[in-house]
């Protein structure tokens, strides 16, 4: 298993480009399997997340070269809990299955390491557009004659959820309404290739979206469609702590800064010195921040997936600070790695309570999930010495080139086998 050593304290200085969002690209890769022909991406990121998802689409029958998806010799229904095991996103398989195949077999995702994530959501708006639901021997079983649109109102705006009622009311008889729809960028992109291959979503950005059921024989399968994902907010937003953290001036490209509104807002009032640009953010060097008082929430809202960087801010800033995590149940599990660091952090249920001004020094630590370990990165960055990062098969989930990209910033970062 490798390992990172980061060599802190350093000044980072110089640009970076951030890579296509993970979590634009998966729902995406799974609405290939609606469209009869294939599909051409510019951009996935090389993310061991997406590898998992090409086998998911090759153990359907998709064939995949370069970017090329092609679901027009799918053949099997079956997401097999092997695959579906590895990464939660694959229950994305069961809407586009669903709705082109009339059917579709995918194992339960279970728990992971932030919360236990069921799927209740998704399910119950399946049953809403018409479809039988037999959960047994671990997996769900769906099926219908058809679907038919049907207005539906999610009791939370979960992401995955309305990316599965999109996909699944694509070929659905007449319109769906999904009310109480998540509107964070991921959805946008998800809705625009969906239109890209010629269905009709409408709303996609707001709490109502709209999808207008389709024909699959109304589909041209001779016609490639070619689509490029949208940049990375949560891996723009973590460069831009890393600028914060280090004190350094760095500009974070290849992203749409209105996307983290939210985080952006958040690091201006602990006096972060940041200006927007058309293609990303520049950060100056700012000194010390002051702490701040911040509750994850659904977009528009601070995102879940920048807890943990922002937490590493929040130690080496002035004051305290308080984190309210709103959307996972078990989402600190970077606490107790950063006070093996040295910060100084208090837990009482979903609050973190941040004590600022920690003088960080090195230790081994150990990655838990993708978020916390880019928190272990910002902090190594700053702490005086070598830190060692164990377990960072979860960062290569999620961050292509993060060591490169951190080393063309001027890091001192290396991986090494063990
Ligand atoms: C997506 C993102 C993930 C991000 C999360 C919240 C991808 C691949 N992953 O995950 O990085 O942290 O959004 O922004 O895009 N819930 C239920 N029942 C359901 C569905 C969800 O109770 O049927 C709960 C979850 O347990 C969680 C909350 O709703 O507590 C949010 O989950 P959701 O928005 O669905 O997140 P994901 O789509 O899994």
């Amino acid at each position: 298993m490798d390992k990172l050593i980061v060599s802190g304290p350093t000044k980072l200085s110089g640009k970076v480009e951030v890579s296509s969002a993970k979590n634009a690209s998966l729902p995406i890769m799974a609405a290939t399997i609606l469209y009869p022909g294939k599909v051409e991406f510019k951009n996935l990121p090389g993310l061991t997340d997406i590898k998992f998802f090409v086998q998911i689409l090759e153990s359907l029958g998709c064939t995949h070269s370069n970017g090329l998806i092609d679901a027009s010799t799918v053949n099997n229904t079956v997401a097999e809990y092997d695959l579906v095991r590895k990464m939660r996103a694959s229950v994305l398989v069961l809407g586009p299955l669903l709705s082109r195949f009339k059917k579709a077999k995918v194992s339960l995702p279970g728990g992971c390491a932030i919360g236990t994530r069921p799927v209740d959501i998704h399910l119950k708006a399946m049953e809403e557009l018409g479809a039988t639901i037999d959960i047994s021997g671990g997996y769900i079983n769906a099926s219908c004659e058809k679907l038919i649109g049907a207005d539906i109102h999610l009791s939370f705006p979960s992401v995955g959820a309305t990316e599965n009622i999109m996909m699944a009311a694509c070929f659905a008889e007449g319109e769906t309404v999904i009310k109480n729809a998540a509107c964070e960028p991921e959805i946008v992109d998800h809705a625009n290739f969906l239109n890209a291959c010629g269905f009709e979503i409408t709303g996609a950005g707001s709490s109502t979206i709209k999808v207008q059921g389709k024909e699959l024989s109304s589909f041209d399968a001779s016609k490639t469609v070619e689509y490029s994902i949208i940049g990375d907010r949560i891996e723009a937003a973590t460069y831009i702590i890393a600028g914060l953290m280090t004190d350094s001036e760095i500009e974070v490209q290849n992203f749409d800064p209105s996307h983290i509104e939210a985080v952006l807002d958040v690091l201006k009032t602990m006096g972060a010195k940041l200006e927007v640009t058309a293609r990303g953010v520049k950060v100056f060097a700012s000194g010390k921040l002051a702490g701040a008082k911040v509750e994850t929430g659904p977009h528009p809202g601070f995102p879940t997936d920048v807890q943990a960087q922002l937490m590493s801010l929040m130690g080496v800033s002035s004051g305290y600070s308080i984190v309210s995590e709103r959307i996972f149940e078990n989402r600190f599990m970077h606490v107790p790695e950063l006070v093996r660091m040295g910060m100084e952090i208090d837990l009482d249920g979903s609050y973190a309570f941040i004590k600022g001004n920690n003088d960080l020094s090195p230790a081994p630590v150990m990655c838990t999930d993708l978020r916390a370990s880019a928190a272990l990165i910002l902090s190594a960055l700053v702490a005086k010495g070598e830190t060692t990062i164990a377990r960072i098969y979860h960062l290569d989930r999620g961050y292509e080139k993060i060591e490169q990209k951190l080393q063309s910033l001027g890091a001192k970062i290396k991986r090494v086998k063990e």
